[in-house]
């Protein structure tokens, strides 16, 4: 590689296929008795650029841990993984991930980075942005569901599959079982999984975090309704929906709720379909699960992955765990 390359972006999905999945999402997931959508969706331009302000609010502290943990740690995971591609997914703006190049560059084994996001201006402007800075290095985007396209992961030796920010949290558990044993089932011998995961806490600190002060994370939940209208000509009025964050104690999750401020019928033109919100009913449009050790190293086990390595910051506030094929 010299400098100067432009950085190579595929694609897993074109723009229909995009407005079909959201058209089905919507279609189950607003039909049911308690009506949901899948995170995903939240992740357009502007919502990407909402999550970006999120991870700078004083009450959204996973982000400020998260990058402890890797300031602190970064060499052991350099040294521990001695990685020749790292694939990211979920990747976002890339910030944090800085810290690992680093840490591998230092190490002297990194070649390529493959970030994998489905929001593609947040991917195209970190992809150029790591391309700049680190001139040696691969950086090959891809614009994917990661979990829908995981199997289209590259090949190679020595790969280090890293899921930050505490994403794996927004899984319902099923589906976070099946994303683990297929995790597991990519990874081959030398290869391993590093993996942010926010953990329980006092909970008035979770719920702030989402619920903050100045309304951002108000205001990037409702825009999911806002992608909606634009992407399926929806007549979603965010002026009648509150942003609501609460935690289920026995799930061990925080959810986020839009809760309908009247009664109101909502029409989707592209689906023909009219919603019916009764006055206080909620979308829920995400959850974030928090964790523990234990929770952690059981279900690597029952992936079929093992714990390898552990590490917090220095208040246990966050952890970072690496697996490797059990
Ligand atoms: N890793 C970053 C961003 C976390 S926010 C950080 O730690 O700050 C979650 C990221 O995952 C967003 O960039 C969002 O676009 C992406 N994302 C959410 N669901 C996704 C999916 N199903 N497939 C691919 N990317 C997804
Ligand atoms: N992965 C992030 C988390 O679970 C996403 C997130 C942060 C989020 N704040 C939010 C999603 C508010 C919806 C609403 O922490």
């Amino acid at each position: 590689m010299t400098d100067g390359t432009p950085v190579h972006i595929t694609r897993q999905h074109t723009d229909v296929d995009t407005a079909e999945a959201l058209a089905n999402d919507v279609r189950a997931g607003l039909s049911g008795a308690q009506k949901t959508l899948p995170p995903k969706w939240f992740y357009d331009a502007v919502g990407s650029e909402l999550f970006e302000q999120i991870t700078r609010l004083p009450e959204y502290y996973p982000t400020r841990r998260e990058r402890e943990v890797l300031e602190r740690h970064g060499a052991d995971i350099a040294q521990q993984t001695r990685a020749q591609t790292l694939v990211e997914l979920g990747s976002g703006s890339s910030e944090k991930t800085r810290l690992l190049l680093d840490a591998l560059t230092f190490e002297g084994t990194i070649r390529r980075y493959v970030p994998v996001d489905v929001s593609d201006s947040a991917l195209i402007a970190a992809a150029e942005a790591c391309a700049g800075e680190y001139p040696r290095l691969e950086v090959h985007g891809v614009v994917a569901d990661f979990v829908t396209h995981l199997e289209v992961l590259p090949s190679g030796p020595a790969r280090l599959v890293a899921f930050l920010g505490g994403t794996i949290g927004n899984f319902e558990p099923a589906a976070r079982a099946d994303f683990l044993s297929r995790i597991a089932s990519t990874l081959r011998p030398g290869d391993a999984f590093l993996l942010g995961t926010d953990l329980v806490k006092d909970v008035d600190r979770l719920v702030r975090a989402y619920d903050d002060a100045a309304g951002v994370t108000a205001a990037f939940n409702l825009n999911v309704l806002a992608v909606v209208n634009r992407e399926l000509g929806a007549d979603f009025d965010l002026d009648a929906f509150a942003h609501e964050a609460r935690w289920d104690a026995e799930n061990a999750w925080i959810e986020m709720h839009l809760r309908s401020l009247r009664e109101q019928t909502v029409h989707v033109k592209a689906l023909d379909l009219d919603l019916h919100f009764a006055e206080g009913e909620t979308l829920r449009t995400e959850i974030s699960a928090k964790f523990t050790r234990d929770r952690v190293a059981a279900e690597y086990a029952a992936a079929g992955l093992r714990l390898a390595a552990w590490w917090t910051d220095s208040a246990g506030d966050y952890a970072l765990s690496l697996a490797v094929p059990g």
